[in-house]
């Protein structure tokens, strides 16, 4: 077998350039044998990338490069940047081979964007996904207009339900100064990663971050009835959809993915204690899957003191955030 590591190492003993370049490096992959411009290692990559049917390959390869460069991939200068040493086509030859083997991208470079910010992440947390900044927007909106504008400057309390890297409460807590959020997950891997985010965004002092089931830690934190907004985008797949998620997806924790028989465990679970947290008005913000709109209507319509919900759609045209507000006294 050829072993990486020891072949990586007689090559720099051997030294020369044209050594670099004769080996066969890694599995076999040659896509920048005898390539050294930053333009012909993009070129055979991307190739490689589209032969094992990666989406968008050029994209993904200029996103690693730009990685290994210290870039960002749209300032890869094609034609002017000096040719790559050893250490970085080492570097990125193996990154591109992770990728063909449907590592993800955001994996691979350690960073996802979520609403303008830039998230760490590792194989231990769920990767943030498009559709749950619209979550973020609608709560955003719903907590300016409802509250924020009639009383400037008032302390906002806020629940975030399985926060992995903690995307949806730093969003939430850097576009509200005045918003303290608390913010759950079972997994103290994805805690240590929410908490290396709250660092880098400098939100440490306004998000509490806990260790445990939902609402659990909660409890004895005197916050029954004394919370605005509740959010969360619980795990939703179904048990039996598991193992046909795409290769990406199923490298992600299953924890955060599994929702039980149908995917709407954790839908029951929260809306079920809900109403004992939120002030009357508060709001309940759920990212729900595909199909699972009518359940979820139906497990709020029996709850008495939840109004029945607000639906927003995704890009694609699918129901994936319900809103629904606690009544206030009287109101029917
Ligand atoms: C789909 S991910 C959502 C992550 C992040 N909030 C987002 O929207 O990108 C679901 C998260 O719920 C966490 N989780 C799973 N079961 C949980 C439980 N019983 N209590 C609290 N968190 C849980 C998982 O660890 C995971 O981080």
């Amino acid at each position: 077998m050829n072993n990486p590591q020891s072949k990586q190492r007689s090559l720099r003993l051997v030294g020369g350039k044209a050594e670099i370049f004769s080996g066969r490096l890694f599995c076999g992959y040659h896509p920048g044998k005898s390539a050294r411009t930053v333009k012909e290692v993009l070129e055979k990559s991307a190739s490689f990338l589209r032969e094992r049917r990666i989406e968008n390959p050029r994209l993904n390869a200029e996103i690693l490069l730009g990685y290994v460069l210290g870039k960002s991939h749209s300032h890869l200068c094609l034609e002017s940047h000096p040719l790559l040493s050893f250490s970085q086509l080492t570097k990125f030859r193996r990154l591109v081979i992770k990728r063909s083997r449907h590592q993800s991208l955001s994996y691979l470079i350690g960073r996802q964007n979520f609403m303008n910010l830039s998230f760490l992440v590792n194989s231990k947390v769920y990767i943030p996904r498009p559709e749950t900044e619209i979550l973020v927007e609608e709560v955003l909106k719903w907590l300016r207009e409802s509250l924020l504008e009639t009383q400037t400057g008032r302390r906002v309390t806020i629940i975030d339900l399985g926060t992995g890297c903690g995307n949806i409460a730093i969003s939430l807590a850097t576009e509200l100064p005045e918003a303290i959020v608390y913010a759950v997950d079972i997994s103290s891997e994805a805690l240590k990663v929410a908490a290396s985010n709250a660092e880098l965004h400098h939100l440490k002092d306004r998000i509490v971050f806990l260790k445990g089931d939902l609402f659990r830690p909660l409890e004895g934190m005197s916050l029954t009835g004394r919370v605005d907004a509740i959010v969360s985008n619980p795990p939703y797949v179904a048990r039996d959809e598991m193992g046909s998620l795409p290769p990406e997806v199923r490298k992600e924790p299953e924890i955060a993915l599994d929702g039980g028989k149908e995917g709407l465990e954790f839908y029951q679970r929260i809306i079920s204690l809900t109403s004992q947290f939120l002030k009357r008005g508060g709001l309940l913000t759920l990212e729900i899957g595909y199909k699972q709109l009518q359940k979820v209507k139906d497990m709020i319509a029996c709850q008495e003191d939840m109004q029945p919900p607000r639906i927003v759609k995704d890009y694609q045209g699918i129901e994936r955030i319900v809103l629904s507000k606690k009544k206030m006294a009287g109101e029917g």
